[in-house]
């Protein structure tokens, strides 16, 4: 999928990774629609971009939201003529909580339902409801390329840590998510094709505590760094520019496992 004159929505956008990614889409010549809840960052974000970028305040959580934003980027498309080419449902929490702790209080299921409303049902929400419209997007190329969806699953999805049992059942299922909605989505030539990346520098991670920042830094093979933001934009770009990339989840973690303790 050419990227240039194309509309790309990213969700949680305001920050991070999808961050990146708003940026990495209007430097290849895109137009991004910034999904996110948090206003400020957002409306700047969109700001400091200018007329290639337009942000819609959103709670992924909240379908009613999701439809008011999708009409509005409907919209928006119509406006610039830049029909829609993908969508990167990148919005994500990542609350801890352990399946029995030391007062045996098991696993709250206020933390499952509010990991899984945003990491997983937000992601199929967001995705399904732009869904027909980038079906509906002018083809693309000599395979007749409609869209691309690019998925955010995690390191988790794999090898979930202490206190990630919520967090690691929403990106496991992100990740096992990505085939069959491929091949529910082949015969409108969209594909789907998901990320997990290890530990990456954004205000998810800034918010750790030096003590699991420096075991994890013992668990990385090479490079011995966090991954950049910009890092993992440049593999959603190529996920979206390589025809023959569908259907699978791509680890991003420069051979990084996650141990089972820090
Ligand atoms: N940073 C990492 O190390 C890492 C590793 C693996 C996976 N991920 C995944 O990458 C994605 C981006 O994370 P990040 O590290 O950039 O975090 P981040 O906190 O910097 O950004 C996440 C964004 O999502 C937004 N958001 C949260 N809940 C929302 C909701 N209900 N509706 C709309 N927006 C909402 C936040 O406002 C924020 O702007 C997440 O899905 C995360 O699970 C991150």
């Amino acid at each position: 999928m050419k990227i240039q004159g194309r509309t790309f929505v990213v969700s949680g956008g305001a920050s991070g990774l999808g961050r990146a990614t708003v940026l990495e889409v209007v430097k290849a010549g895109g137009n991004a629609a910034i999904l996110d809840m948090n206003r400020d960052a957002g409306e700047a974000l969109a700001k400091e971009i200018g007329s290639a970028a337009r942000f819609w305040e959103c709670d992924v959580t909240d379908t009613d939201n999701i439809a008011a934003c999708v009409a509005g980027i409907v919209s928006w498309v119509k406006e610039t003529g830049a029909p829609l080419g993908g969508i990167v449902p990148a919005a994500g929490v990542g609350n801890p909580a352990l399946m029995l702790d030391k007062s045996l209080r098991p696993l709250p299921l206020t933390n499952l339902d509010f990991v899984l409303s945003i990491n997983l049902r937000g992601t199929l929400d967001l995705t399904r409801q732009l869904l027909p419209h980038l079906a509906k997007s002018p083809a693309e190329g000599p395979d007749g390329e409609h869209g691309v969806v690019v998925m955010v699953a995690s390191a988790a999805a794999f090898e979930g840590q202490m206190g990630q049992v919520s967090y690691a059942a929403s990106k496991g299922a992100v990740a096992a998510m990505t085939l069959p909605m491929a091949r529910d989505l082949s015969r409108f030539g969209i594909r789907v094709v998901t990320v997990a990346p290890s530990m990456f520098e954004s205000n998810m991670t800034a918010m750790l505590s030096e003590k699991v920042r420096t075991g994890l830094k013992k668990a990385m093979e090479f490079p011995p760094r966090p991954g950049r933001p910009e890092e993992f934009a440049g593999l959603v770009r190529h996920s979206i520019e390589n025809v023959m990339l569908n259907g699978v989840v791509i680890r991003l973690d420069g051979a990084t496992r996650m141990p089972s303790k820090l």
